[in-house]
């Protein structure tokens, strides 16, 4: 859904507006709008992950339009501020992994390759999977991996996770939590629901979504725009409701009075829930769970 990230992201050709990139990723996106963009058009490309902003460095060398910074997308005030921005006409934020970060075993990102178990997307970050799982309680182990893997067996994995430690590889996450779900599942293991989680909890996922979603939408020009893919049903969830907060009037009770700003819609929907082509899932099976929608923002 790149094509139509960027067509919905800017409208009209040539544009000289001032975007934001908020997952950099290895540039896939920022390459495209920078095609769409006029010559005093600007792209500032955020990434978390020192690898990915390193290429953008790269690419901004090469494209002075384009300016790279380095820190969570949840920080958009202080990135726009550092390179002279207030307010921008548009954000795309394509979340999750890249992959790179996925294909790479040394990152720990998955389950089906050994390698440290780690899956910090900024490596400057100070824990890892491993100083996590080693360290939490079993109730905290539990209550991250029913709530960010939805896991109905997140009681005995945690349980096992324990029993384990101490973990180093992905390896050992991945026998943990078979030892874990084979008295449940008969026999039959899944550790992407587990691995999910740990990787929102070290990486404060959720919570630097909503802030970014927030403050992005906050940092928007009149007629600026909000793209967001997401990949499963937590990130799409929290896209969704935020989204039809700005896109709907409030509900305000009858009789009590308000400032007329306050009773406005402040989006409209550009895109609703918009997902990829069979043709682009066989391309790229990764698309598979993607989800874009997008907004203006009219006040
Ligand atoms: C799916 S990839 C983006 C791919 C990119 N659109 C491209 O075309 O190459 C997601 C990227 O977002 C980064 N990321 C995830 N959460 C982030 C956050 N809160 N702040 C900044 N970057 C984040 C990851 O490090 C990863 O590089």
């Amino acid at each position: 859904m790149c094509s139509e990230s960027i067509d919905f992201l800017v409208p009209e050709s040539e544009s000289n507006g001032t975007y934001v990139d908020a997952t950099f990723g290895r540039g896939g996106h920022a390459r495209k709008l920078l095609s769409v963009l006029g010559p005093n058009g600007r792209v500032i490309a955020i990434d978390k992950d020192i690898e990915a902003v390193t290429e953008a460095r790269r690419l901004g060398v090469e494209d002075h339009r384009l300016v790279a910074c380095h820190g969570s997308f949840s920080d958009i005030h202080d990135h726009l501020k550092t390179v002279g921005a207030e307010h921008v006409d548009g954000i795309l934020m394509d979340l999750g992994m890249s992959s790179p970060q996925i294909d790479d075993s040394d990152r720990g990102f998955s389950f089906s390759k050994d390698g440290p178990l780690d899956m910090r997307m900024d490596q400057t970050g100070s824990m890892t999977a491993a100083d996590w799982l080693n360290d939490a309680s079993v109730e905290d182990i539990s209550e991250v991996i029913n709530r960010y893997g939805e896991e109905r067996y997140s009681k005995r994995i945690a349980h096992s996770i324990v029993n384990e430690r101490p973990l180093r590889r992905t390896a050992d996450l991945v026998a943990a939590v078979a030892k874990g779900q084979a008295r449940s599942s008969r026999g039959k293991h899944d550790a992407t629901r587990t691995f999910q989680a740990v990787r929102i909890k070290i990486n404060n996922e959720l919570v630097d979504l909503e802030k970014g979603l927030i403050d992005g939408f906050n940092a928007l020009k009149i007629s600026g725009r909000i793209v967001v893919i997401a990949f499963h049903s937590l990130e799409d969830r929290i896209v969704k409701r935020f989204f039809r907060t700005l896109t709907h009037k409030p509900a305000i009770p009858r009789r009590i009075p308000i400032r007329y700003e306050k009773s406005k819609i402040s989006a409209g929907v550009v895109s609703k829930a918009l997902r990829p082509t069979r043709e682009e899932c066989e391309r790229n099976p990764r698309a598979r769970s993607a989800v874009l929608r997008a907004v203006e923002r009219l006040l």
